[in-house]
């Protein structure tokens, strides 16, 4: 039986697996760049996030309708539920989606099919988080904050997603400034391939209460201190890290030492379709290869409900 989780870094369009992808092609008549599931499985071999996100944004191509985002989700959300996801705080790229004329009900009124039942049929509670793309304008992601206003009742945050190195959080605070002001909890990516100034800059300006990777803080010994003392949660994601190359190999992972600095680290997947492996493939691996032990794997999932958006009865219920 795997250890009970909460999942908090994991991006629904990151959970289109080959199979799915060729099934929504043919659904919608679109047609991909690749003959079959083997090819564009050999095409994950990425340099870096640049190059993950080229063939990521490309192959959302066949995600048109509501059904297309259930069934996503519905698929993810068993996975998730197998390897011992008992929460999922889900990110979505409505951008994405907004600029290939899929409209913003139909991804959310989409996912909401799946996640609305998701206790009852995966025993997996859910949260969505709406993320903003940074290498877009702050204008857009203003734009796409004012077109999430009908379906507020059923998105708990926002995240900061895409391609990191020379868009840093502050071009956000307006946005995120709006987004408080209408109750919604705040994370960002920061740290994932950009400076650990982009993490301070995400907790100082943007107000964030998890940051997502949050990686190269290490490299910054008094912003590890603050991030120990202010205990804020980081959502590691180790595979995504060696696939993208922000680690060399696995065993290169600084998260036993952010462990024993006293960091609050979370483990989470990412795009599980994409990086080899769901949130339970991320705890076997870390717990193999890095030799962590059972009270660190066991320290590393109740994190992960303390940092997840819950009230106390539900993280009670959830664990
Ligand atoms: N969008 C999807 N996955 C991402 C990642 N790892 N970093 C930044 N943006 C992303
Ligand atoms: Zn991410």
């Amino acid at each position: 039986m795997p250890i009970p989780k909460a999942e908090l870094h994991l991006h629904i369009e990151g959970t289109l697996e080959p199979e799915l992808a060729f099934e929504l092609a043919a659904r919608n008549g679109v047609t991909l760049p690749y003959p079959d599931t083997a090819a564009l499985r050999e095409a994950y071999a990425f340099d870096d996030l640049q190059s993950f996100l080229d063939l990521y944004y490309g192959l959302m191509a066949v995600l048109r309708t509501e059904r297309d985002f259930e069934d996503l989700a519905d698929a993810y959300l068993a996975r998730a539920a197998a390897q011992g996801v008992r929460h999922a705080e889900i990110f979505f790229d409505p951008q994405a989606h907004l600029a290939r004329g899929v409209a913003m009900g139909t991804v959310v009124e989409g996912l909401w099919r799946a996640l609305g039942r998701s206790e009852a049929t995966h025993g997996v509670s859910t949260r969505l988080i709406l993320c903003f793309l940074r290498d877009e304008s702050a204008d857009s992601a203003a734009r796409t904050l004012a077109a999430a206003g009908p379906y507020l009742d059923r998105i708990t945050g926002v995240g900061l997603d895409s391609a990191e190195v020379g868009h840093p959080p502050a071009k956000f605070r307006a946005v995120y400034e709006a987004a408080a002001a209408l109750g919604l909890r705040r994370v960002a990516h920061a740290g994932e391939e950009g400076p650990p100034e982009y993490v301070t800059e995400a907790l100082d300006v943007l107000g964030v209460e998890r940051v997502d990777h949050g990686l190269r803080s290490v490299e910054d010994p008094a912003l590890v201190a603050r991030l120990v003392r202010e205990r804020i949660p980081l959502t590691l994601c180790p595979l995504s890290n060696v696939r993208l190359r922000t680690v060399d190999t696995l065993a290169d992972h600084p998260l036993p030492a952010m462990l024993e600095a006293g960091l609050m680290c979370t483990v989470n997947s990412d795009d599980p379709a994409y990086f080899g492996g769901y949130a339970g493939d991320n705890f076997d691996a870390v717990r193999s290869v890095l030799g962590l032990t059972e009270e660190s794997v066991r320290e590393l999932a109740r994190n992960s409900f303390v940092a997840a958006f819950l009230d106390d009865d539900e993280e009670r219920r959830a664990r």
